[in-house]
């Protein structure tokens, strides 16, 4: 039997009052849903573009674009002159959303990084306003050390998934199959907290975001 808490009735209020009104985001909402491919809930997309109206960031870093949904929604919360770097392992997913941004108009704007994003985050050295991390929740202690050294200072970084089901937070045993995962998600949240150049807090919406500011 599967132990994650359920609070998504708290969830399923929250997006209900969320009205998607963008047709191409319907589109591409329905294209993920139909194929299984997990995309931002419609509470942290809206969490999002809250972070991206407050701090308007001009650079920004998303690891994991899979159709390019929270990509696009990223771009649509800031003006033309913003760049978004997006980088995604896998390569049918890459050309899915090259189609998808094109179609929006932000093929100027958004940028798909086809690559394992540790190679990749290897490579970039150009600092980011805003890193929005959304791949394998395994690898995100891998992938600190990275986003702390590509963070701007007043930059933010947020972590999606933190929460894990619930299972990050539960005490006692956690099922075999995800003890992993979870394990690795506690190891990531205790870097973050105890980070003294970061303020951390962690949002309990969607499956859990975690919040980082980058001070001086
Ligand atoms: C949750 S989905 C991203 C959803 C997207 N941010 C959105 O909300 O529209 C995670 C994506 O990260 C990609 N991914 C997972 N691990 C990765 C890695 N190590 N490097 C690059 N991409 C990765 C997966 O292929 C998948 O498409």
């Amino acid at each position: 039997m599967d132990n994650r808490v359920d609070y998504s009735y708290i969830n399923a209020f929250i997006s209900g009052l969320i009205k998607l009104n963008d047709p191409l985001l319907t589109e591409m909402k329905e294209y993920a849903e139909s194929r299984h491919i997990p995309i931002v809930v419609p509470e942290t997309a809206r969490f999002i573009e809250m972070i991206c109206a407050i701090a308007k960031p001009r650079r920004v870093l998303e690891i994991g674009t899979a159709i390019g949904f929270s990509s696009i929604i990223i771009a649509k919360a800031l003006d033309s002159e913003c760049i978004i770097d997006t980088v995604e392992v896998d390569a049918d997913m890459a050309s899915t959303a090259a189609f998808y941004i094109r179609k929006a108009g932000l093929d100027k704007v958004i940028r798909i990084i086809n690559g394992e994003a540790l190679d990749v985050l290897q490579c970039l050295d150009k600092p980011y306003d805003l890193i929005f991390l959304d791949a394998a929740k395994g690898q995100y202690p891998q992938f600190l050390p990275h986003c702390l050294r590509l963070i701007n200072v007043n930059g933010i970084l947020l972590s999606d998934n933190v929460l894990y089901g619930g299972l990050v937070a539960k005490h006692g045993t956690v099922e075999h199959k995800h003890r992993t995962i979870a394990n690795r998600l506690r190891e990531y949240l205790e870097e973050l907290f105890s980070a003294d150049n970061l303020i951390t807090t962690v949002v309990p919406i969607g499956d859990g975001i975690a919040v980082s500011y980058r001070k001086v």
